[in-house]
């Protein structure tokens, strides 16, 4: 099996080849290929990977290339982890939004438009290669912003599914409050990436004994604080909103704060000094503990159970993933991309059925799936207005002000990445 992954110099990719080498009776790689326009960080993020392979006995070859044809070629999925500018056209993200009170995060809000703008023609450009040497290929897609990429994938008729940790990072979560194992506990997850609930925990599978209630009764504290949400919010909702949801319901605050400490992107880029000082070292043959302080914890073991379900060799039967809504959701267009559970297998992911949702999470999802889809035609299309529109849309927006005053924000910051700017 061939396996290859766009943005294969990222400070990330170590996570992952942990996850291959670790999993590999789940997932056995023959070959992974490490594609990126920077050689230099091929070379160092290529040298620990080998490393980590050889300690763990794991018998596939990683190789590295600049050049997206040859990575692709031959490859039965290709993983797409990439970030159009780099931490700082991140950091530009998180910081002009502030300027008009609204939140500064790389996919939620304007800053996510941005990013939408910058990375939907390039994704789509990849795929139309990853296509053209190899129609079968299945691209599972971790670049954000997910649930846009993913749609803009699929609108293509790629074969694609997105993929996001913060619902695994959940999993287990709640297995450890709960002393078992991650597998045992299914999330009844709902929403678009990055506003997701999860309305019920089930021991042992879909059908299984919904212990959210008792969860939330004799752990609501620590989970509260753990997602930086009053308690009280746990009680009355009966769910567990997902970290992304502090930006809506603690937005003021969280703007606040935002406005008194350094960018994400900078505490980012500060670490990917040192993780990259770290993977040159010949010595290092395993992932450091420093990577658990990016937000990408437990992507290698979600990545590498789609990728087997998808190639038909295993992985677990249902999985959180972005998809087609196709009915799912009957208050969302078919064509809107949500992630939910699905059963996954050779012929792609099918959403299990959701029980009716609460007005109160539909109607924000309702909302912001009509922003995605503008978002979407900005990135696709280009122009001043449709900017405008996906701003004025998003619920964290809303005012013809603010969304004059973004638009022009964003326009001119990613202007080299904008080519109809
Ligand atoms: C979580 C999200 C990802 C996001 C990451 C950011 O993993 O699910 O979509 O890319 O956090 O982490 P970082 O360490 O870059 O802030
Ligand atoms: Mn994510």
């Amino acid at each position: 099996m061939k396996l290859t992954v766009v943005g294969g110099g990222s400070t990330y990719t170590p996570e992952l080849v942990d996850g291959f080498a670790r999993l590999r009776d789940t997932l056995p790689v023959g070959e992974l290929v490490l594609m990126d326009p920077a050689q230099d960080r091929l070379d160092l993020v290529g040298g620990l990977a080998r490393r980590i392979f050889a300690r763990q006995g794991h018998p596939g070859r990683i190789t590295t290339t600049t050049d997206l044809d040859r990575a692709v070629d031959g490859a039965d999925a290709v993983l797409l982890q990439l970030r159009v500018g780099g931490q700082a056209a991140r950091e530009q993200d998180e910081t002009w939004p502030l300027e008009c009170g609204c939140v500064g995060q790389e996919t939620t809000g304007a800053g996510g438009l941005a990013k939408a703008l910058r990375t939907v023609p390039v994704v789509l450009d990849i795929a139309d290669r990853v296509r053209r040497n190899n129609p079968h290929a299945w691209i599972i897609d971790f670049t954000n912003p997910v649930g846009i990429v993913t749609r803009a994938l699929l609108q293509a008729g790629h074969k694609a599914v997105g993929l996001c940790n913060v619902a695994i990072g959940l999993q287990r979560k709640f297995a450890a409050l709960l002393g078992v194992e991650p597998w045992e506990v299914h999330l009844d997850h709902i929403g678009l990436n990055h506003l997701t609930w999860e309305t019920g925990a089930r021991l042992g599978g879909p059908e299984g004994e919904d212990v959210l209630p008792k969860l939330l009764a004799e752990h609501g504290d620590r989970i509260a604080a753990d997602l930086r949400l009053p308690r009280p919010l746990f009680d009355r909702l009966g769910v567990v909103p997902s970290y992304y949801l502090r930006y809506y319901y603690a937005h003021d605050e969280v703007v606040r704060e935002l406005g008194t400490k350094p960018s994400r992107a900078a505490e980012v880029a500060a670490m990917e000094r040192q993780l990259l000082t770290m993977y040159a070292d010949p010595a290092l043959d395993e992932k450091p503990a420093l990577l658990a302080k990016r937000g990408g914890a437990y992507y290698s073991e979600a990545a590498v159970d789609l990728a087997a379900a998808l190639l038909g060799g295993g992985g677990t039967p249902y999985q959180v993933v972005n998809t087609y809504n196709r009915g799912t959701l009957p208050f969302l267009p078919d064509d809107a991309v949500i992630e939910v559970q699905a059963a996954v297998g050779a012929k792609g992911a099918s959403p299990l059925p959701v029980p009716s949702v609460d007005p109160l999470f539909a109607g924000l999802m309702a909302n912001v799936t009509t922003y995605e889809d503008l978002a979407l035609q900005a990135a696709l299309h280009g122009g001043r207005t449709r900017v405008f529109r996906a701003l004025l849309s998003h619920p964290l927006i809303g005012q013809y002000e603010y969304a004059e005053a973004l638009t022009d924000r964003l326009i001119a910051h990613n202007r080299e990445h904008l080519a109809w700017a």
